[in-house]
């Protein structure tokens, strides 16, 4: 039902300069794979096999990690190290990947909003790779489910410190159907102060939206940090009713920022050994 899958991977990754001056932040490694090799394992788990992904200058290293390096594969053939080559195979032999370039970096929504002649007229996921899940079935499995039932624009929400809300998208919505992790949304707020924050429901880096949102973003003007936000086209959404909030079951690892991706190492770790 959901086929496409969009990763926005423009970003300059400013926290984790200077390694993000010449490497993509979509490709830093938590333990011996990249970023975004997790956020296309959750898509393909998601049963999402077309992959779009919003690159910019100096990202080629994302495109040559999804393709076939011929020199190494004959280096390697038949000895002990190819095993380590068969997951990033298999996902390549699995899925397609195409690429846009978002040529200025306008933000989120902008770099949404760049994707849509990757995706057109239909309703896709989004991952933003460095919010990187780990839950017995993926985040993106479990909103695609919530999406076959309310058929609208889907946030991964969770809940966040107070002092942290001027770091996310924070929601307002009222529980639907008896549950206790769905919401219809009825307000949004990028980044708000604390003061300002209606909760602390924080949207994490996964979205299933409605393809009615890039006419939304088309109209959309430069927001919080002079940037097109996804959150404000999202509001426009939501003032019809269009958007629901899912409290995700798992855990999510904010490897934009240093401790997130410390946090994560340790734990991937700690499961490996
Ligand atoms: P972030 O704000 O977390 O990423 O954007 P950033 O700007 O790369 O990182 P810092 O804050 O400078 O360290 C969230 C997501 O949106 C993408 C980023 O690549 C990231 O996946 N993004 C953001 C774009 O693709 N284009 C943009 O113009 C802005």
């Amino acid at each position: 039902m959901i086929k496409k899958c969009l990763f926005p991977a423009a970003g300059y990754g400013t926290r984790f300069l200077p390694v993000t001056k010449a490497t993509p932040k979509e490709m830093l490694p938590i333990l011996t794979k990249p970023l975004i090799q997790y956020g296309v394992e959750e898509a393909v788990e998601a049963g999402i096999k077309t992959m779009a992904i919003v690159t910019g200058r100096g990202k080629r290293a994302i495109e040559d990690h999804f393709d076939i390096s011929y020199e190494l594969e004959h280096q390697i053939k038949g000895g002990s190290k190819e095993p380590l080559l068969d997951e990033i195979r298999s996902l390549i032999s699995k899925c397609t990947f195409s690429y846009t370039r978002q040529i200025e970096m306008k933000g989120l929504g902008h770099a949404i909003l760049t994707g849509e002649t990757l995706i057109g007229n239909e309703p896709f996921a989004v991952i933003l790779a460095d919010d990187l899940c780990y839950s017995q079935d993926s985040v993106l499995s479990q909103m695609v489910e919530v999406y076959k039932k309310y058929n609208c624009s889907i946030v991964a929400i969770e809940e966040v410190p107070m002092e942290d809300t001027n770091k996310y998208g924070v929601i307002a919505g009222k529980l639907v159907d008896g549950t206790d992790d769905t919401y219809r949304v009825y307000d949004m707020v990028e980044k708000p102060e604390p003061k300002d924050a209606p909760t602390n429901l924080a949207i994490i880096g996964r979205y299933i939206l409605t393809p009615d949102i890039f006419d939304i973003l088309r109209d959309t003007k430069a927001g919080k940090g002079g940037e097109i936000q996804i959150t404000d086209a999202l509001l426009e959404q939501a003032k019809r009713g269009k958007v629901i909030a899912f409290k995700f079951k798992g855990k999510r690892f904010d490897c934009g920022s240093v401790d997130g991706f410390v946090d994560a190492t340790n734990f991937f770790y700690g499961k490996e050994s």
